[in-house]
């Protein structure tokens, strides 16, 4: 599929803020966290930078995720993959400029993504020039910046968290004459909040990032900025204070912005993190991360239903961040000795796997790249309370290498193709950063990118249908849990409530069918239908409902209540956007695909009518003119519960004011929705989003484009206009330009456009002359 960025920024975009204020946008939001050393190569210099990650928002736009986490992308000397900072206000130089972030995230938000990034406030890299200044000298003006002792026996209660690499937490620093404090790797001396100049600088970094516009931070290891004697020096009530002054600041200055706390910690203390909902927004689970493996493995869902049933509520403006795999190793922290010895046992069968207290692998290979465990486990974390978080390359399957050291394994090149150093960098490849995995079974040549885009029944195609389905549902980000307990432990089943939706969730955790019982009395009469197909089940009746699993299968079901749910009409179909329609089409397009099947079954040209949509994407458009907000072509494709997709071509131009209700009044059939733009005072609202095929203007535009044989460019697509030497003739004499005669909006040949080409016949007063626009993807 080829796109055209830089024509959209011409031709569709205005400047200002993409996104209608949303406060809890993150409760819905799938997460996808990149390594930007390992995403995409722009320069050839054999690493990953922001420029990359720019030229691949298409794809990410195309998954359909929501918001991107960077790691830390800031200057370092890369001990720790950047975790260890140098300077909070400068990138690193292999990633770019702040420029080029602010590039990305202005082009991230044009297609509506949001991106957050990891901000590390416990520590610094011993490089950091504080850190130099205050190691320099006991009279240093930074001396009290980092934790310092004459001794190394203060804080003795404290664990010690890489326990691989460091047998302490302090270490000797001959130039200070004194003992510094870290949490992790020695070279990464511990900031002392203690001081109000730390606490006040901290606060002014994270205004630098958040004026650029990010939409807020991963703050990497919170619980430990504090310290107190006789403590475990976690979760310490100074720690919380300040986190609140820091959500504080943020709520002051940077409303719809996100902080996602990494504390790794068990439920009933990582709750506090979001404090009365005034402190994080969200927090990462990890305590049920392991617990979904270990479910797996044996068979029983019991491990996943006892964190949560352990797991307190939380604040309604907070959200649980879900992951299966990260950029660090499978942390086993929060599990007891025996399920970690088991967890071991089943899932690092070769000693090299373990680090620290956790197994260093990717998703693909701790499932020994079994098509369906990937799938159920991914489908469980995109069904628990929560925002699921997913890792780079995880949605194509990427393998691992356990030959390299540290984490690297896991952070190795994203394998985009099947070219030299999988389409990942053009330099040569022993300049890469990290070697590409070559591994037989994880080879970049069969596990990448485009040949999983190529192809529908991949993994990856998967993932994307996941997604789509996932954002049709509030239930999924927001609604209630209610486990179903059915006697067959082996079937995990929950319904998510939120509204009148209710999901019901069935997930056979073992390698044999199995069958199951469920109590769905509550639900008497209504009807499960099945959310990939959308195919009915038998209504619920008064005994429990009986449920066959094949093996590692999974099901989601909507629970309908049938006759009673409302008939949608143009009025009751409203779209709501910032500024402008075309946020519909360039940023978060789930709520212009919900609204276009009633549309479509109410158009005459509409040839699909007896069949039921499973699923409408929005696969591109392309701009008519070059006015911002001006009409489009738009491309929807429509896979039914039967028979082959269809993708039709479907003009749209927004109204507004008189001309709106000009299109109501007289053209109440061509009107898609009313639109009503939240940040626009200034045009009228609400205005319509319409077909505007029958509209003089559009007919003038359209016939101009092929007239003169333009090509248009948008995303996805490209339009092409011809014409037969007949109307060229016409065109082309004196007394010529023909007055194109507006077309019907009954007639069934200008959007009755089954397939991609739109012709125009008997268009002109010439009889025969004919000109057509063709759409190639
Ligand atoms: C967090 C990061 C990890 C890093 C550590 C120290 O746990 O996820 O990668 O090594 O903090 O900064």
């Amino acid at each position: 599929m080829t796109t055209h960025a830089d024509d959209q920024v011409e031709v569709g975009a205005e400047p200002g803020h993409w996104f209608e204020s949303e406060p809890l946008w993150f409760k819905r939001a799938v997460f996808y966290e990149i390594h930007t050393r390992g995403f995409f190569d722009s320069n050839d210099d054999g690493s990953g930078d922001l420029r990359g990650i720019t030229e691949k928002l298409d794809y990410l736009q195309w998954l359909g995720v929501d918001c991107i986490w960077l790691l830390p992308m800031y200057a370092s000397p890369l001990r720790d993959g950047g975790y260890d900072i140098s300077s909070f206000a400068d990138i690193h130089p292999d990633y770019g400029s702040v420029d080029d972030l602010a590039a990305l995230l202005e082009a991230a938000h044009r297609r509506g993504i949001r991106v957050i990034a990891d901000l590390v406030m416990n520590h610094t890299s011993v490089d950091h020039p504080w850190f130099q200044e205050s190691r320099s000298s006991p009279d240093s003006p930074k001396r009290d910046w980092y934790v310092w002792s004459d001794t190394d026996e203060c804080y003795a209660d404290a664990r010690i968290i890489f326990v691989d690499t460091e047998s302490s937490n302090w270490t000797w620093d001959p130039v200070a004459g004194a003992y510094y404090w870290h949490r992790f790797f020695a070279h990464q001396p511990d900031l002392n909040y203690e001081n109000p100049e730390v606490r006040d600088e901290m606060l002014a970094v994270l205004r630098f990032w958040l004026e650029l516009g990010l939409d807020g931070f991963r703050l990497d290891a919170v619980p430990y900025l504090f310290e107190r004697e006789g403590t475990n020096c976690e979760n310490l009530l100074e720690t919380h204070a300040y986190l609140k002054r820091v959500r504080e600041e943020v709520d002051t200055l940077y409303p719809d912005r996100v902080l996602l706390a990494e504390a790794n910690q068990w439920p009933s203390d990582v709750v506090h993190y979001f404090g009365d909902g005034d402190e994080c927004h969200m927090a990462f689970h990890f305590p049920l991360m392991p617990r979904m493996f270990m479910a797996l493995r044996r068979e029983d869902a019991t491990p996943i239903g006892e964190i949560l049933e352990q797991t307190p509520s939380i604040p309604g403006n907070c959200q649980w961040g879900l992951f299966l795999r990260n950029h660090d190793e499978l942390t086993l922290e929060m599990v007891t000795d025996d399920e970690r010895d088991y967890m071991y046992a089943e899932y690092a069968k070769d000693p090299r796997m373990k680090l620290n207290l956790g197994i260093r692998r990717r998703l693909a290979p701790l499932l020994d790249h079994g098509r369906a465990e990937i799938e159920l486990l991914t489908a469980i974390l995109f069904s628990l309370p929560g925002s699921p978080v997913l890792y780079y390359g995880d949605e194509i399957g990427m393998g691992d290498n356990v030959w390299l050291g540290d984490r690297n394994g896991v952070r190795t090149p994203m394998q985009w193709s099947a070219d030299r150093n999988a389409g990942f960098s053009r330099a040569n490849p022993q300049r890469l950063y990290l070697p590409v995995i070559i591994d037989s079974e994880y080879h970049h040549q069969a596990v990448n990118v485009e040949a999983q885009q190529h192809n529908r029944h991949s993994m990856l195609w998967w993932v994307k249908r996941l997604i789509g389905l996932r954002k049709q549902y509030r239930a999924f980000g927001q609604g209630s849990l209610e486990f179903l307990l059915p006697e067959n432990r082996k079937v995990l089943a929950f319904v998510r409530r939120f509204d009148d939706e209710r999901i019901l969730v069935l997930v056979n955790l073992s390698r044999f069918t199995q069958c199951a019982e469920v109590d769905l009395t509550d639900y008497e009469g209504m009807v499960p239908v099945e959310l990939f197909g959308r195919q009915d089940f038998p209504a619920v009746g008064a005994a429990p409902y009986f449920f066959t699993l094949s093996p590692h299968a999974f099901y989601w079901f909507a629970l309908e209540r049938r006759g009673a749910e409302p008939v949608e009409t143009t009025t009751t179909r409203e779209l709501r956007v910032a500024r402008s329609w075309t946020e519909l089409l360039e940023g978060d397009a789930t709520g212009l695909e919900r609204v276009l099947p009633a549309y479509l079954a109410s158009c005459r040209w509409f040839g699909a009518k007896s069949r039921r949509p499973a699923s409408t994407q929005i696969a591109g458009d392309v701009p008519l003119t070059r006015e911002p907000g001006g009409p489009r072509l738009t491309y929807v494709r429509l896979e039914y519960t039967e028979g082959e997709p269809e993708l039709y071509q479907l003009p749209l131009a927004e109204a507004r004011g008189e001309a709106a209700d000009r299109i109501e009044r007289e053209r109440p059939e061509a009107v898609v929705a009313r639109v009503r733009a939240t940040e626009a005072p200034e045009v009228e609202a609400p205005g319509v989003l319409y077909d505007p095929s029958g509209e003089r203007e559009f007919s003038e535009a359209l016939f101009d484009a092929i007239v003169r044989r333009r090509r248009l460019r948008g995303r996805g697509f490209e339009v092409s206009g011809t014409t037969t030497r007949a109307l060229r003739d016409l065109w082309n004499r004196a007394d010529g330009v023909p007055e194109p005669a507006p077309l019907r909006a009954e007639q069934s040949n200008t959007s009755g456009l089954g397939a991609t080409r739109t012709w125009f016949r008997g268009w002109t007063r010439g009889a025969r002359a004919t000109g057509w626009a063709r759409a190639s993807s």
